[in-house]
């Protein structure tokens, strides 16, 4: 039985500790707040600032784990790869973590050491090296954080009037001290897509079919199994993902993010850890969920296959209200349903647009993908959360 300790007890870590308690793996839920939702399940529950060097060396120190496993960016990761050095296993790697919370670092190796297609890009320092850096890509153009996530920070240049509101935004929602954000050409994407793809210890690296999402406020609304696209792009996309993760060494699921336009792939970024938008795999679209499929690749189990059984979808349901006691009206609708599922992450508060829970919903493989995903669309924005 191993240790497990999971930094980020959010829904993706709560789904992850379920995987692992299935197994009979031991797991301490770590997150900045109490009784977040993987602390509800987990066998030790710890609060702490993961930006907190000190506080997370001593965590480490106290449980001996087996495997640290990230389910957030904003950790300390430099402390990685002393972890790394002291012989403990990092998922998937103290490269990986701590190359992708910085978009410099992974754009850089993404576009300049290993060649894959990206927007064009520059970075930019202060306003005036941002109006640079616009002049040099050119309009329309998109702003963000290099340490930021969900879209915080981020925003994008339609005319000269917007570089200032630009740079003072990008500070606003930039994480920790770095005031340097990327700006990229606008990419105008026919769609986008997650692929998940997942390393092995031993074993070849696996794909799952690749998911649709739409983003909205920088957070997806929903996200689909299988998106529908052109063989030979998904090919090109799935060589992109294993150049990029083999890069970044280690084993685990990695949401490896891409938009598809007239000119092709562009690789955009990827999360060495499973991905919210693929949370749709919670409706059984496949053999393994990807919080499976992470749990395995993190153990060394070998997976010999991904297989899709059904076609699938899932909505957000985003709370719109502050509340201490949240209360969920219209899941008996969901309930009703056929072909349909739902999760209840909670969370022990609500602020506007926090995620509170998902609807999913399933077809069999000759189903419509469109309108499975309305439907949970549909039925996610039937659910009122209310202040008890
Ligand atoms: N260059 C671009 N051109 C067009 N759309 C973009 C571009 N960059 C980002 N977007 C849109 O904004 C979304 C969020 O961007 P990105 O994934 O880079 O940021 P993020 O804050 O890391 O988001 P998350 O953490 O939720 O994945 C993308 O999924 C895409 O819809
Ligand atoms: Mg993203």
């Amino acid at each position: 039985m191993a240790t497990i300790l999971l930094l980020g007890s959010g829904e993706l870590g709560k789904e992850f500790t379920i995987a692992a308690k299935r197994i009979g793996q031991t797991v301490i839920a770590v997150d900045s707040y109490p009784n977040a939702p993987a602390a509800q399940l987990a066998d030790f529950a710890e609060t702490i600032n993961m930006l907190d060097g000190n506080a997370l060396d001593a965590l480490v120190e106290k449980y001996k784990p087996d495997y640290i496993v990230p389910e957030i960016e904003a950790i300390r990761t430099e402390r990685f790869y002393e972890y790394e050095k002291q012989g403990y296993t990092v998922i998937p790697s103290a490269k990986a973590a701590n190359f992708t919370m910085n978009r410099k670092a992974i754009r850089d190796l993404a576009a300049k050491e290993l060649g894959l297609k990206t927007a064009d890009y520059r970075y930019a320092t202060s306003v005036e090296s941002l109006s640079r850096a616009v002049s040099e890509i050119g309009m329309p153009c998109v702003v963000k954080p290099l340490m930021s996530s969900s879209g915080k920070g981020q925003s994008t240049i339609k005319s000269e009037a917007d570089i200032e509101k630009a740079w003072v935004y990008s500070q606003e929602g930039s994480r920790g001290d770095v005031s340097e954000v990327i700006v990229e050409t606008f990419v105008d994407f026919n769609y986008e897509i997650t692929l998940l793809t997942v390393t092995q210890r031993s074993g070849i690296t696996l794909f799952c079919p690749p998911i649709g999402h739409r983003q909205e406020r920088g957070d997806y609304m929903e996200s689909w199994q299988p998106a529908t696209m052109e063989n030979s792009i998904l090919k090109e996309a799935q060589q992109m993902a294993a150049k990029v993760t083999e890069a970044l060494t280690g084993c685990g699921v990695w949401g490896v993010e891409f938009f598809v336009g007239e000119n092709g792939v562009y690789f955009s970024e990827l999360s060495p850890r499973p991905h919210d938008t693929g949370m749709v795999t919670l409706a059984n679209t496949q053999n393994f969920n990807e919080f499976e499929l992470h749990l395995r690749a993190v153990l060394g189990f070998p997976i010999s296959e991904i297989t899709q059984e059904r076609i699938g979808a899932s909505a957000v349901i985003l709370a719109t209200e502050n509340s201490e006691k949240p209360i969920y009206e219209g899941i008996e609708k969901i309930a009703a349903s056929p072909k349909t599922d739902f999760r209840i992450f909670g969370k022990p508060t609500s602020r506007p647009f926090r995620r509170m829970g998902l609807v999913l919903t399933y077809d069999n493989l000759e189903g419509n993908i469109v309108e499975v995903t309305e439907k949970a669309k549909t039925l996610a924005s039937d659910v009122k959360i209310i202040s008890g």
